[in-house]
């Protein structure tokens, strides 16, 4: 929500919506990194840690905001960038302005070229976001070149992490923030932070990750972080952004003594199908059990394809079909809020946002202006177009100036206005659900069991002291003719007794 009115959502806009949020009955809001940023890839550059980017408001605000969510009993995760910091920070102007070979320069990872005159990048290595990971040096007029390395955009070099300033630095920056009153942190690219001794090539290193993520020495520097925010009283709470090429790799983050969460990321790339959906859901049981941190499920985030549109299916003449996409949205939720562990939903999810269309002249993601002109990847501003809020107002409510993202006129009607006395819209099936699961002890208890999956049909069991329910969900295209003596709730408009569990269809029945 945009609070100033200069097209971009704020934190006066923020706390002017809080009451929606509250509604919703969440327990934390994780904020996109909020620091100073030239926002060459939507505040992921961080220019200044310790402070709030103007354009969303200020310190004071700031502080004003983690007491407004407190009073409400909702926590505040920030997003910490420890990987890289934007080109703008002072150290990498201090590299860059300091001469050749200055001690600044040793904060970052500075090489020099290969082949003639260092023209070729020291390495094989590729940027996230396509495209070499190496740009030159800028000061480097001087021959052989040199380059820095950059694993996502050239405006975010990467930090060298064995540097003592390194290390201190983000140190003091997680106490800033904590005694601020910061309930804890999203750790971004929490598996980067070191590369490989002598950085050697992908090629013929193993496989594609090792080199340059995932080194054994991150888990020294949660071991850490850990330390710190144990210093606080309750202990304040570290979740990590975490792709490593192993179940085992993953593992080694989630030890007692570093960090207490990682995001699961494989919803976001599954395929409508009982069986992966099964497989998942037992991966994230066994990663439980080998490391006692809940698993944390998740569905959409600011870097992916919303699952609205993910998962619609189509119509044979090519157009969606809404109903069934709806159906199967709403079986989604209520999926996993009978999962026992911890839930992120994105933004705008509560109103069932599909992806939004950009048009290419409006992109502002680094992603998109990376990538080849005949990719089909856009990048993921579709994700990122702001909440439609009143259905009455230009851009639906989110500012009266131009949207730094264009707000597709559809929007109006998931506006918050029309959906929050509706009692059959998404947003009141979202504030349902997230309300069952408070007090309901089967949908988050710990004990799940028979998980399986046959003809397109996932099920498990969920028990309480005094409860026993089978979930059950229809991934086929076939409706499926099910016991339904004691159905507690279901996903589509079939009344309680009707004995086919439709297409996309979900059912907590009691057993
Ligand atoms: C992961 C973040 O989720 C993404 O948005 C960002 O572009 C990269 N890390 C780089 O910071």
């Amino acid at each position: 929500m945009d609070g100033n009115q200069d097209g971009i959502g704020d934190i006066a806009g923020l706390r002017s919506r809080i009451d929606h949020i509250h509604q919703l009955g969440i327990d934390a809001i994780w904020l996109n990194p909020t620091y100073p940023s030239p926002q060459g890839d939507h505040g992921y550059d961080v220019s200044d840690y310790f402070d709030v980017e103007p354009m969303f408001g200020s310190l004071e605000e700031f502080d004003q905001m983690i007491d407004d969510f407190h009073q409400r009993d909702i926590m505040v995760l920030m997003d910490i960038v420890p990987n890289h910091v934007s080109s703008q920070h002072e150290w990498f102007q201090m590299a860059l302005s300091d001469g050749v070979g200055n001690p600044a320069e040793e904060r970052f990872i500075i090489r020099e070229g290969i082949g003639p005159e260092g023209i070729d990048p020291p390495n094989d290595w590729i940027s996230i976001f396509g495209g070499p990971a190496w740009s030159p040096f800028p000061s480097s007029k001087e021959s052989p070149r040199r380059w820095y390395l950059h694993m996502f955009d050239p405006c975010q070099p990467d930090l060298n992490w064995h540097h003592t300033d390194v290390r201190e630095r983000f140190e003091n920056i997680l106490r800033f923030w904590l005694d601020r009153g910061v309930d804890g942190f999203r750790i971004d690219v929490a598996h980067g932070l070191f590369k490989a001794p002598g950085l050697p090539n992908r090629i013929g290193f193993g496989d594609n990750w090792s080199a340059c993520w995932d080194q054994p020495e991150v888990h020294v520097i949660y071991q850490k972080w850990r330390k710190i925010v144990e210093e606080y009283e309750p202990s304040r709470f570290l979740i990590g952004e975490i792709h490593t090429a192993t179940r085992e790799r993953l593992l080694e983050y989630l030890r007692p003594d570093q960090l207490h969460a990682a995001f699961d990321f494989s919803f976001l790339h599954q395929d409508w199908s009982s069986d992966g959906f099964r497989d998942r859901i037992g991966e994230n049981m066994d990663l439980w059990r080998d490391t006692g941190s809940l698993p944390v499920w998740t569905l959409s985030n600011h870097d992916e394809i919303r699952h609205w549109s993910r998962y619609a299916p189509t119509h044979s003449d090519g157009s969606l079909d809404d109903q069934v996409a709806n159906i199967r949205y709403k079986s989604l939720l209520a999926l996993i809020m009978a999962l026992p562990g911890r839930i992120f939903l994105y933004n705008g999810e509560e109103l069932a946002l599909p992806q939004a269309n950009v048009p290419d002249e409006d992109r502002q993601d680094p992603a998109f202006f990376r990538q080849n002109p005949e990719s089909e990847y856009k990048g993921r501003d579709g994700c990122r177009v702001p909440m439609p809020w009143d259905a009455n107002l230009p851009n639906s409510g989110f500012t009266n100036a131009k949207p730094w993202l264009p707000m597709p006129e559809a929007w109006h009607a998931y506006s918050v206005s029309i959906q929050h006395d509706n009692p059959d819209s998404m947003l009141n099936y979202y504030r349902s659900m997230v309300h069952r699961r408070k007090i309901e002890d089967w949908m988050k208890s710990d004990s799940i069991v028979a998980i399986e999956s046959s003809f397109g049909i996932l099920s498990f069991i969920k028990e309480s002291e005094n409860k026993r329910v089978r979930v059950l969900m229809n991934f086929s295209d076939s409706e499926f003719h099910f016991d339904n003596g004691n159905t507690i709730m279901r996903t589509s408009i079939s009344g309680i007794s009707d004995p086919f569990l439709k297409p996309g269809e979900l059912a907590y029945v009691e057993i």
